[in-house]
């Protein structure tokens, strides 16, 4: 969608012979076929001449082989690109010295020592609809080269184990492109004749060419400043149209709160003196890391209370940090070839996980986190497009309208969780041993996952066993735990059974190394002290330095194995896989009434939270039974109870209360049936959201009026806990459909103050459809036709409504004058500066519904 081809000019120009055709059919490509270039690049100075016809790129590079006096060819790509001139130590190449296919451009025996290449290509980024390479956005050049996007600039060894320093030159009409930003620092600057003016950007430090970045036009700039812990004044600029800039406050708060959470947790300092972040409206994916010039989807950087909700705050903050981090985990040290992905991408989500946690709460973040992992990664996992981590092989890396990419949930999440698992193993401390090693080997290097495993076991002499696995094979592990505690011997044994499911491709797996966190409570719900561990014939004891331990890491490696706890006076209740300590579906022998039990005194909160899930999970799937069998549905009323103890518990932190009664998401269920039965499941969820809206319908309106905003917007915690709470507990009341509920809801949008509020609350009249419905839907449009990003919540929310017939409504919504195919903002995913979907956005964006 919204991609043209564009015929290469090359190929029109110049005879194919047939090798080049067989090297330019798309290919399979293998990880295990990875081989060094021939040649590196050293530096790279470009010139560009930006124009509305045809812009023109010069490139001049000095090249070396990497075994002096070889004489290998060397080849560059190159898309969509007309050659005008190519010269190798200033002498022009004849007919006969060079090959140029549709895709690539060969040099057959260049000089077998250093020398320079200059290359002239013309380029038309005006009608570049890939939103790859150089494009116009809204009236202004912008580029995105990552992954393979460089090619179709200039002729390039376009692959991340090319590192280069770069100098930039832009020429372009001064009144049309007063702004011309690109890498580095700028060093030079002045005006030419006939209106036009220049740059010269110089960036100190190696980089990939997917890191390479130009913007130019009419923006202008938030201007902040950020001092460095060693006492370095750094420049920070966010650029957009003059009118959005009073919308970047957050974006700024967000980038400096970055750089102070990547020296304070990480010793890692920014490294040059400016940083910029320009906001467009039509991106891709979500941001790009480009070295010292982020280039960011608005949705992404412009927010203010009115238009913005919380999950939008929250998302500019995860993502802005997101982009920050890569300068050191991508940028100072990126990946080797395109398998590695997650070296980068996996380790940055990790990343910017810990950043938003400790921003605000890490409990609620980690249950959502998990959500979205159950919701999305896994059944990507279990499904016909599963690949592990790293793949073995790809035939189109960047193919993100189908969803078949390695920009992937499981590249990042599951990369992700991956990286989270070191940290487990680790500790802390551990794991910053780790990083710091890690930078200290391969600062400006291009590497491997492998490497990265290499720094956290060496820092540590730590013994990772297996581990590795986690990175080859695909497919989410199924762990089986029983439990049994023997009075008279006062030992509590825990037996596992792990089995890695079949994926395409991969159909007998090993067992993996899989760190389960476990506490044990006792009767009155507190922890136990852990004494000692019996396991593989060994006595283990358990307390560190003298401390009592209430939570210990068992490393499970087999396809079957025991632990035994000793010294156990009393039967426990088990907390198994505390905080989520790795991403395996857990099946225990945990008795219902052993979950309600954790659920009320789990000191893991996390493992609070998740009792409470899978005890709905049981009971969703039990009903969805009773559904295709025709039987009524009954609600089990401990489950009410249940649900109402969270909404009394007033120690409990709102925003964690508002998790803690919201239901499993669809999908997630549909992941545990053999056969996915979404009309079931739809009606099964619906169900049970309406008999606890009837049941607890006083614990929800006290929710409704106790958490009314009396104050101004605010983006912290405190706060945005008790939005989410207070639209949580709408949604429920709203979705009985009653005169009363509908008003209350009604009330509430109309005496909103911010976004966050006002769309929770036209979210939960939305939910039935008729008359209040179409009002509600028509005010909101009204008020807000003029503002793109709000236009694009009113369609969200209509698309993923499941009113009776809503097919048709989102049908002639695609007629909308305000519907726009070609931006994808408006018809597919990617809020979070990776990928996923317009659902997962939605359900992010929209507090309250569906809880
Ligand atoms: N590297 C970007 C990120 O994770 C995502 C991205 C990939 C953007 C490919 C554009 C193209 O932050
Ligand atoms: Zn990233």
């Amino acid at each position: 969608v919204g991609r043209r081809l564009i015929c290469s000019v090359a190929a029109e120009t110049l005879p194919k012979q047939a090798e080049e055709l067989k090297m330019d059919a798309p290919k399979e490509i293998f990880l295990k076929d990875y081989k060094k270039p021939d040649y590196y690049f050293d530096t790279v100075a470009l010139k560009f001449l930006l124009d509305e016809e045809k812009t023109f790129v010069f490139s001049k590079i000095v090249v070396f082989p990497r075994v002096e006096g070889s004489s290998s060819p060397l080849v560059l790509n190159g898309q969509d690109l007309k050659l005008i001139a190519i010269k190798v130590n200033g002498k022009e190449l004849m007919e006969g010295e060079f090959h140029l296919g549709p895709r690539y451009l060969t040099i057959p025996s260049p000089p077998s020592c250093t020398f320079t290449l200059e290359i002239t290509t013309e380029i038309y980024p005006q009608n570049n609809t890939s939103l790859e390479g150089l494009y116009k956005t809204s009236g202004n050049f912008c580029t995105q080269c990552e992954a393979e996007g460089f090619r179709k600039i200039t002729f390039y060894q376009d692959r991340p184990d090319i590192m280069a320093k770069y100098t930039v030159r832009i020429e372009a009409d001064k009144s049309r492109y007063p702004v011309l930003l690109s890498n580095g620092n700028l060093i030079d600057q002045g005006g030419l004749e006939g209106g036009k003016h220049f740059v010269v950007w110089e960036d100190p430090f190696k980089k990939p060419s997917y890191l390479f970045a130009l913007v130019a036009g009419k923006l202008e700039s938030r201007n902040d400043s950020f001092i460095t812990r060693s006492g370095r004044k750094v420049s920070l600029r966010i650029w957009t149209p003059a009118q959005d800039l009073p919308k970047t406050e957050h974006a700024m708060y967000s980038l400096k709160a970055a750089m102070k959470w990547d020296e304070d947790v990480f010793g890692l300092e920014y490294d040059l003196d400016l940083f910029n972040i320009v906001a467009v409206p039509d991106f891709n994916m979500g941001a790009m890391e480009n070295k010292s010039l982020n280039i960011f989807n608005s949705k992404l950087v412009l927010a203010s209370p009115e238009t913005a909700t919380d999950a939008d705050y929250a998302a500019i903050l995860g993502v802005i940090g997101h982009e920050y981090f890569h300068n050191w985990t991508g940028n100072r040290v990126t990946c080797r070839d395109w398998f590695q992905l997650s070296l980068k991408e996996g380790l940055t989500v990790f990343r910017d996980q810990e950043f938003s946690s400790d921003m605000g709460s890490r409990t609620v973040k980690r249950i959502a986190d998990v959500s979205k992992l159950r919701n999305y990664q896994f059944p990507q996992d279990s499904g016909p497009m599963a690949h592990p981590v790293r793949p073995h092989s790809y035939i189109k890396m960047d193919n993100f309208y189908t969803g078949k990419s390695l920009y992937s949930l499981l590249v990042y999440e599951k990369g992700a969780e991956v990286v989270r698992m070191y940290k487990t193993l680790l500790g802390s401390q551990g794991f910053r041993k780790g990083m710091d090693l890690y930078f200290k080997r391969h600062d400006g290097q291009a590497v491997t996952c492998e490497d990265f495993f290499a720094a956290m076991r060496d820092a540590n002499d730590a013994d990772f066993a297996n581990f590795l696995l986690w990175y080859s094979q695909a497919g989410t592990p199924i762990v089986k735990v029983t439990s049994s505690y023997d009075a008279k011997a006062q030992t509590f044994s825990l037996k596992f059974s792990q089995e890695v499911p079949p994926t395409p491709g991969q159909p007998v797996k090993e067992p993996m190394f899989i760190p389960v966190a476990v506490g044990l409570l006792d009767s009155s719900g507190k922890d136990m002290p852990l004494s000692s561990l019996y396991h593989d014939g060994k006595l283990q004891s358990l307390t560190s330095n003298g401390q009592q331990v209430c939570t210990t890491v068992l490393r499970v490696t087999k396809k079957e194995e025991e632990f035994v706890f000793s010294d156990v006076p009393k039967s426990p209740v088990v907390s198994l896989l505390r905080g989520y300590s790795a991403p395996i579906r857990l099946e225990s022998d945990l008795s219902d009434n052993d979950l309600f039990f954790l659920l009320a005194h789990d000191s893991d909160e996390f493992n609070r939270w998740e009792a409470g899930q899978v005890l709905a999970r049981k009971l969703m799937l039990n009903l969805v039974v009773d559904f295709q069998q025709n039987k009524p549905l009954v609600l089990n009323p401990e489950f009410v109870n249940g649900i109402r103890s969270i909404l009394l518990d007033s120690n409990l932190d709102k925003e964690f209360m508002a998790k803690a009664i919201s239901l499993p998401g669809e999908g997630e269920i549909m992941d545990l049936m053999e056969v996915a039965d979404p009309d079931a499941v739809h009606a099964v969820r619906t169900f049970i959201r309406k008999e606890l809206a009837l049941e607890l319908k006083n614990e929800f309106l006290l929710k409704v009026k106790e958490n009314r905003s009396s104050e101004q917007y605010e983006f912290n915690h405190h706060n945005m806990a008790r939005r989410t709470l207070k639209s949580t507990a709408l949604a429920y009341l709203a979705s009985l459909n009653d005169p009363e509920f509908t008003e209350l809801a009604l009330q509430e949008y109309k005496a909103a103050t911010n976004m966050t509020e006002q769309i929770a609350a036209v979210a939960a009249i939305a939910q039935n459809p008729g008359k209040t419905r179409n009002d509600a839907l028509t005010d909101f449009y009204n008020k807000w036709q003029h503002d793109f990003l709000v236009v694009t919540k009113w369609f969200t929310l209509q698309a993923m409504s499941d009113i009776p017939g809503n097919v048709e409504n989102v049908r002639q919504l695609l007629n909308h004058q305000a519907f726009d195919i070609r931006n994808p903002n408006k018809h597919s995913i990617l809020p979070t500066g990776r990928p996923g979907s317009l659902i997962d956005y939605m359900v992010n964006a929209i507090p309250g519904s569906p809880p």
